[in-house]
């Protein structure tokens, strides 16, 4: 793969991410819906979904992070949305997991 424009990192953490849900699901039920979305809408060259192990912010999780390659933003995605503290990152604005996890990816391709 030549270099993405996202790389969404997904947290399947088994102590927090794995028992903790966004609308019924953990973070391997995320993790196989965005691959899903991925592969349904042939973004493979674009977007690159990786499993992880804990990335902060367990509070508001399954947790999601995704690296804007293009433009350089790093967006926070949990089961809140706003600003909140997490450790070891302080105050960070984080977004709401949609429903739809194809409008994630979506909004953070370039021109969305
Ligand atoms: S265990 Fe998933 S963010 Fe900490």
């Amino acid at each position: 793969m030549a270099r993405p424009d996202l790389n969404i990192i997904v947290c399947v953490d088994p102590r927090s991410c794995l028992s903790h849900y966004s609308q019924g699901r953990n973070g391997k039920d995320l993790l196989e819906e965005l691959q899903d979305v991925v592969a349904e809408a042939q973004l493979q060259d674009h977007v690159q979904v990786t499993p992880c192990r804990c990335i902060f912010g367990c509070t508001y999780g399954p947790r999601i992070d995704v690296a804007r390659r293009w433009d350089g933003d790093k967006r926070l995605y949990g089961t809140s949305q706003g600003q909140v503290t997490i450790s070891r990152r302080g105050r960070v604005n984080m977004h709401r997991l949609p429903a739809d996890l194809a409008e994630l990816v979506r909004d953070n391709l370039p021109g969305a």
